[in-house]
């Protein structure tokens, strides 16, 4: 993040570090050129609370320039040396970066070869000594930003400010995300909205291969080669408060709570007269009705939202629905072209795996529609169209509300397909719509029928394995219930196809071992709820505690179950809804239980903006 005003500065950085947190929060760092003129930089290996109490203990000197950075470590370990911002030309210059210079150890030889000495790791400090460098020989800062940033390869976002010049940031982007908010006398840089929607909430965007200088009441884009740009602006729509915890014991309880309304969030407006309306979708109808494939590409929770709504694109769209993990499906020269629509699925919309699988779908021709939470975001800019989901702003690392949103907003696009394509009959679009519509009060159901989780999850804390088996649609849920409880919690937790157990993994039963079982509706889904049912007996006879997550008046499964969580009434294409709710509880829980940070767990980030 970057500032530049009559703020308190340290005081607007810490705040919208911290709402960044989630992008990485292994170190912390700020500088702040004071009144005086004297560059200040601190920053500690640790979460922010460590840098917080530190510049309680030792304040730094009051200024109105400065910059911010939480990190989430790639070159070199997360240390104090390592944390940013790194400083060139003598300590007189901080910078700041996400992303990777990737021929940094070239550009630290020809530095090392001219006599500057390094003190971290890092690729950053490499590009602080050469902009440094340019510094001293240009005594301007956007002219040394700018003839060190056209030697950069890879992906980056960079600020830097200089204490010979106080007033001023200068920032660039590659790949990586930056964004400008405009204030009223003053102005802030930042990786993301969220940083600084409590100031303002006039955002512009930047391009790619774009550079900007800020002061307090100036923004000047430029391209690297310096042509001026007009840059983009666009409204946040998000208030400030929705990044608030109020009174939850975690941001992960509060999203959990805000499924029912991120789903009505997300269908408000595109629904009308039983059927779905995309009001400003930049993607033609005609190309949309001409698709003979659509391929989901996502990462992490997003792929089990692309999963969990495969099945029912399948059946409205009449076309086959691949899901692939956008950094596999990137490397093996996939087969697709102008009628495969691709669709990426991102919270952040800034996921570099699924950006540079995105570009790659464009260059083969392929119409890109993303789904996307983040306003603004690159993958959001670039595709072709995008559908937001309203979800509203996710700050816990692992994703909840969002994959409900992302859900809700693939199924819309499923029953929009059909309509243009009249594969899907009135009847059946009539019965969905319906569906979707009762969405938001179901979830909320399955949020009340969660209630005993939290014992559960208490007696489980030892736990050391955690199976998840699920059948058709809800195969996908036991994949993400698994997810989540790996992130959380640290447990190895699998999830599989129920029926495949039998072909291998029901090895790893053990006497006592916790699986949970997602059923199906014994009403709409006899068959395979009696398969399921078999697939119980199996894991059962050898010993396995088979927990169920079943819908309200399922009897059959209660001989079969140690222990039984209810979701409510619904047809069996949005079961993954309800069923989800639960398995989220379950991990927050476990996580709880165990003494774990829910919100922040270990080793990861929400936003992983490297390849
Ligand atoms: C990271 C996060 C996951 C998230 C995934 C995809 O790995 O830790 O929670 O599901 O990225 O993020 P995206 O923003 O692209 O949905």
């Amino acid at each position: 993040m970057g500032y530049a005003g009559p703020g308190d500065t340290l005081g607007v950085l810490l705040s919208g570090l911290q709402r960044l947190e989630y992008r990485g929060y292994d170190s912390a760092g700020v500088a702040v050129i004071s009144d005086d003129g004297e560059l200040q930089v601190r920053k500690r290996a640790g979460k922010l609370n460590v840098l917080v109490d530190d510049l309680h203990r030792h304040p730094l000197k009051a200024g109105h320039t400065g910059l911010g950075h939480t990190r989430w470590a790639t070159h070199g370990g997360p240390t104090d040396e390592n944390a940013h911002p790194h400083v060139g030309d003598h300590g007189r210059l901080a910078v700041i970066h996400n992303g990777i210079i990737e021929n940094y150890a070239e550009l630290k030889a020809e530095l090392l070869d001219e006599g500057f000495s390094f003190t971290s790791e890092t690729d950053t400090e490499v590009a602080a000594v050469l902009i440094g460098r340019e510094y001293e020989r240009l005594h301007d800062l956007e002219a040394a930003f700018r003839a060190s940033v056209r030697r950069f390869e890879g992906a980056f976002t960079l600020l830097a400010v200089h204490q010979d010049e106080p007033g001023v940031v200068v920032g660039a982007r590659r790949n990586s995300p930056l964004v400008i908010g405009r204030g009223k006398g003053e102005n802030f840089l930042a990786s993301d909205v969220a940083a600084f929607v409590a100031h303002t909430t006039h955002a512009l965007a930047i391009g790619q291969d774009q550079m900007v200088v800020l002061t307090a009441d100036s923004i000047a884009v430029t391209t690297f080669d310096g042509e001026p740009v007009e840059p983009e602006a666009f409204e946040v729509e998000w208030d400030a408060s929705a990044a608030e915890k109020g009174g939850w014991s975690s941001f992960m309880a509060k999203e959990i709570s805000e499924e029912p309304e991120a789903v009505a969030d997300t269908l408000r407006g595109r629904l009308r007269d039983g059927k779905v309306c995309f009001p400003g979708l930049a993607l033609p109808d005609s190309a949309l009705a001409a698709v003979d494939r659509v391929l989901i590409l996502a990462c992490g929770t997003a792929s089990y939202a692309g999963m969990t709504a495969s099945y029912a694109l399948e059946r409205w769209v009449g076309v086959p629905v691949d899901v692939q993990l956008s950094h596999e499906f990137r490397y093996r020269d996939p087969v697709i072209g102008p009628r495969t629509l691709v669709v990426a699925v991102s919270q952040s919309g800034e996921t570099m795996d699924t950006l540079m699988a995105t570009r790659y779908a464009q260059q083969q021709g392929a119409p890109v529609l993303a789904v996307c939470n983040t306003q603004g975001a690159t993958i959001a800019r670039e595709a072709d169209g995008v559908l937001y989901t309203h979800a509203g702003p996710e700050v816990a690392v692992a994703s909840t509300k969002a994959y409900s949103a992302q859900v809700a907003a693939l199924y819309l696009l499923g029953l929009y397909l059909g309509q243009l394509r009249e594969t899907l009959s009135d009847a059946e679009r009539t019965d969905a719509v319906a569906e979707l519509e009762a969405l938001p009060d179901r979830i909320q159901g399955a949020l009340h029928a969660s209630e005993g989780i939290p014992q559960m999850a208490h007696w489980m804390a030892d736990t050391r394995a955690v199976l998840f088996l699920g059948r058709n649609v809800l195969y996908p849920v036991a994949l993400e219930g698994a997810l989540k409880l790996k992130e959380l919690a640290y447990i190895h937790a699998e999830g599989f196809a129920a029926g495949e157990l039998k072909h291998g993994p029901i090895a790893l039963i053990d006497p006592g071992l916790p699986v949970f079982v997602l059923m199906p509706s014994p009403r709409r889904s006899a068959e395979l709820h009696a398969k399921v049912l078999s697939n119980i007996q199996e894991i059962r006879a050898r010993g396995a505690r088979v927990i169920a997550v079943a819908e309200v008046g399922d009897t059959a499964v209660l001989p079969y179950a140690d222990d039984v969580i209810t979701v409510p009434l619904t047809s069996p294409l949005f079961s993954p809804f309800l069923s989800v709710v639960p398995l989220q509880i379950f991990a927050m829980e476990l996580s709880t239980a165990k003494g774990l940070d829910v919100d922040q767990p270990r080793n990861l980030a929400k936003s992983v903006t490297v390849e």
